[in-house]
């Protein structure tokens, strides 16, 4: 089965089961960030091993359901717990979830995730809304994966993560005293944390925050024509600049401090976008 005949199969199943409910607006929750989703009127759960030919998580921190609902008025699409490179999927199938996203007519898409930073003024607990990124993962789930169904196959990523939404995000953050900045993402395919050398050299290259996910996602919701933006998280300083060494423990520890901030954060900005 090709990706589009997959696409073509799950689209109609969820829209089955939700009866055709048109989701806008689509979130991707990063590690321990589930629990974030604002209270949904009219919520559906579709869980991942209920979706023929949908991938499964594999990652603590990460349940695995699309849930849909109205928030105030908006229809939004939650993709509870994403899929990582590192768990073993095929580059390619990270590309699955967006697509469908993109059939069932979703126009925005905010990811969210937790991360390491480069930059000392994002400390943990801030919020660092992505300005941009850097592929350093040296992969792409688009590569031999193509139809032109899903978009152009050159597609533009001068403005992948959309300004205005930038600016609502920060501004709405501020309201909420949440200390954030604008910062860009390098992505690395983990599972290990990056060594100090790393760190240092991808501080040269311009990076502010550092993580493990989101830019696959990024990457096929743009060729699809929707609009991105990011949420991250940070719950650490990257290593070497960390005094102490870093663990998954840890990022769901904050996270968990962060839940709340992020719940009144998304309720405030989906009304926005
Ligand atoms: N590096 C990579 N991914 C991460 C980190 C980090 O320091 N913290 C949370 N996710």
């Amino acid at each position: 089965m090709t990706q589009l005949e997959t696409v073509k199969k799950i689209s109609s199943f969820i829209n089955k089961k939700t009866k055709n409910f048109k989701p806008e607006i689509a979130i991707i929750t990063g590690s321990g960030l589930a629990n974030s989703v604002p209270d949904l009127q009219n919520k559906i759960v579709l869980p991942y091993k209920d979706i023929p030919g949908f991938l499964q998580s594999t990652v603590a921190g990460h349940s695995g359901n699309l849930i849909f609902g109205k928030y105030k008025n908006k229809n939004i699409m939650v993709m509870q717990g994403r899929f990582h490179y590192y768990e073993g999927h095929n580059i390619k199938d990270i590309a699955l979830a967006p697509r469908v996203m993109a059939r069932l007519g979703v126009k925005t898409l905010l990811v969210s995730a937790a991360v390491g930073s480069i930059n000392a003024n994002l400390t943990p607990g801030a919020l660092c809304v992505i300005s941009d990124h850097i592929n350093f993962m040296c992969t792409n789930p688009l590569i031999g994966n193509y139809d032109a169904a899903f978009g152009p196959m050159f597609f533009d990523m001068s403005e992948a993560y959309d300004k205005e939404l930038v600016k609502i995000i920060l501004a709405e953050a501020k309201k909420l005293k949440i200390k954030c900045g604008p910062g860009v993402y390098i992505a690395v395919t983990g599972p290990n944390f990056e060594t100090p050398a790393e760190i240092r050299a991808f501080k040269t290259l311009g990076a502010d925050i550092v993580g493990m996910s989101v830019i696959h996602e990024v990457l096929t919701a743009r060729q699809c024509g929707i609009k991105v933006c990011g949420a991250a998280w940070v719950t650490n300083l990257a290593s070497g600049i960390s005094k102490t060494p870093l663990s998954h423990a840890e990022t769901l520890a904050e996270t968990k401090k962060i839940e709340g901030k992020f719940k009144n954060l998304l309720e405030n900005i989906l009304v926005k976008f």
